[in-house]
């Protein structure tokens, strides 16, 4: 990632106003007469998202105008300025007054100035800013690279990110840190990890379960569990073409977690990280599991497919099971599980799930202020018994088409026991058209948040 924060003291800076319908006239009174003509015949009203760039008499900017909304105004976007990185020409910025949340606006800033560019040039102009007065720059930089990890990842296409790629990026990052790694693949998952070996198998890219532990072992234990399905065709009960088209972002969980992972580490939190990431190919084959199927889970649960295409709760299962057996204090998923959740809340509020009313305002407290949106769901018990299967313990997939990503935290649920706490986050993992400080393609969901949960608990 380029540095987008210029951090030397002497930068010289273009300065940019934050204007908005409430104090435009105020910022058109202090402009030199000329800019303020110029102003007035481009016919700029300070709209929120419009940008102004003014001349100096020289013929370099001045300053740059850009439009924000009101503070009353009903909805705001926190991340406006994400925008601005793709408006300005090259050059070094600072804001001249304060947008609504100049921390947010700034890492909007960093987050909008990404481009993904392993197929081709990008030509962006190199756009910097010097950090804001009291912000912490070393964070927001922390977190940028952290969304810029996850996307790449997940805009990486799948002949360059299956299974292999992904245990490569993984072992990348723990190496990094001085993480202790390890990966069980193929043939060797048939034992131990049922479901994960069930779903991988047919792929000629075999499947894994990478694992790594990171900090002092007497601290609490926090583990992280992602979903790495690296392309989900729905096995046998094969998607339409509409729906598998960007199912390359279906490791979207085990993007997200690794992106967290790096964020912690990176920030040296007092805990003890465990990442699990089982990573698989759902891919069509002789060898395929099929409909109606039955498997001994690794927490010794049998389970019925109901549906190939539940296969993210499936391989989440015997890593939670797995996670569950060293009782973290804290063990959180993360997945692309259910077109449900994005049919309740649409692709930018994922559903998170748990039963520990603290962790749960927590989250929901913490995802407002990042401006990393998240909406609590309820693991609601009667619905439970849409999982019984006649043959089996479970179904993967119960036959109703009724409140789907519910359905899918509830069997999760089974498979955790022991954990003190437990927090699942079903994400979209995915931008479907660019925003400001989101651009199009694959997204960071929920790692901020729960990351800032952990630094406030474990700083
Ligand atoms: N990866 C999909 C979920 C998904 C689909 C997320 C589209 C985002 C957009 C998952 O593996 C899946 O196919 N889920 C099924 C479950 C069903 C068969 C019970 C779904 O949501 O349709
Ligand atoms: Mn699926
Ligand atoms: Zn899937």
């Amino acid at each position: 990632m380029p540095p987008v924060f210029e951090t030397a003291p002497d930068a010289k800076a273009i300065p940019i106003t934050f204007a908005s319908k409430a104090n435009w006239e105020a910022v058109k009174k202090a402009l030199s007469p000329e800019s303020r003509q110029f102003a007035e015949a481009s016919g700029f009203a300070a709209k929120p998202g419009k940008c102004l760039i003014l001349p100096a008499a020289d013929g370099t900017i001045a300053q740059v105008i850009f439009g924000i909304e009101d503070d009353g105004a009903k909805s705001r976007d926190p991340f406006r300025a994400g925008a601005l990185p793709g408006l300005l020409p090259a050059g070094t910025y600072r804001f001249a007054n304060a947008p609504h949340d100049a921390r947010l606006a700034a890492l909007a800033f960093a987050l909008g100035s990404y481009r993904f560019g392993r197929y081709r040039k990008v030509d962006h102009p190199e756009v910097r800013l010097v950090p804001p007065e009291g912000v912490d720059a070393a964070e927001l930089t922390r977190m940028a690279e952290a969304a810029y990890l996850a996307r790449d990842l997940i805009n990486t296409p799948s002949n360059d990110m299956g299974p292999m790629e992904l245990e490569t990026a993984a072992r990348d990052l723990a190496q990094r840190f001085g993480a202790k790694f390890s990966c069980i693949e193929g043939h060797d998952l048939k034992q131990n990890f049922p479901l994960i070996h069930a779903v991988g198998m047919a792929s000629t890219r075999p499947p894994r379960l990478i694992d790594f532990s990171w900090g002092d072992p007497a601290h609490p234990k926090v583990t992280l569990v992602g979903k790495g399905v690296c392309f989900d065709t729905g096995g046998l009960d094969l998607k339409p073409s509409s729906g598998m088209l960007i199912m390359k972002k279906d490791m979207g969980g085990a993007a997200n977690v690794l992106a967290l992972a790096q964020m912690v580490m990176d920030a040296k939190l007092k805990i003890r990280l465990r990442v699990l990431v089982p990573a698989v190919e759902n891919a069509v084959a002789g060898n395929a599991f099929r409909p109606l199927d039955i498997f001994k889970s690794r927490k010794g649960i049998t389970v019925e497919i109901g549906n190939t295409d539940a296969e993210g709760r499936l391989i989440l299962a015997d890593a939670l099971a797995l996670a569950d057996e060293e009782k973290p204090e804290l063990l959180i998923d993360l997945g692309t599980l259910t077109g449900a959740a994005r049919t309740a809340l649409g692709p930018d509020l994922p559903p998170f799930y748990t039963n520990d009313e603290t962790l749960a305002a927590d989250v929901a407290r913490l995802a407002k202020t990042e401006h990393d949106p998240l909406w609590r769901m309820p693991l609601w018990p009667a619905y439970d018994s849409w999982l019984d299967s006649k043959v089996a313990n479970i179904t993967n997939a119960p036959s109703g088409a009724f409140a789907g990503s519910i359905v899918c935290a509830l069997f999760l649920q089974r498979f955790v026991e022991s954990a003190k706490s437990w927090l699942h986050v079903d994400i979209y993992g995915w931008t479907p058209s660019a925003k400001p400080g989101r651009p199009e393609g694959g997204e960071c969901q929920a790692a901020r948040a729960i990351y800032k949960l952990l630094s406030e608990r474990y700083a």
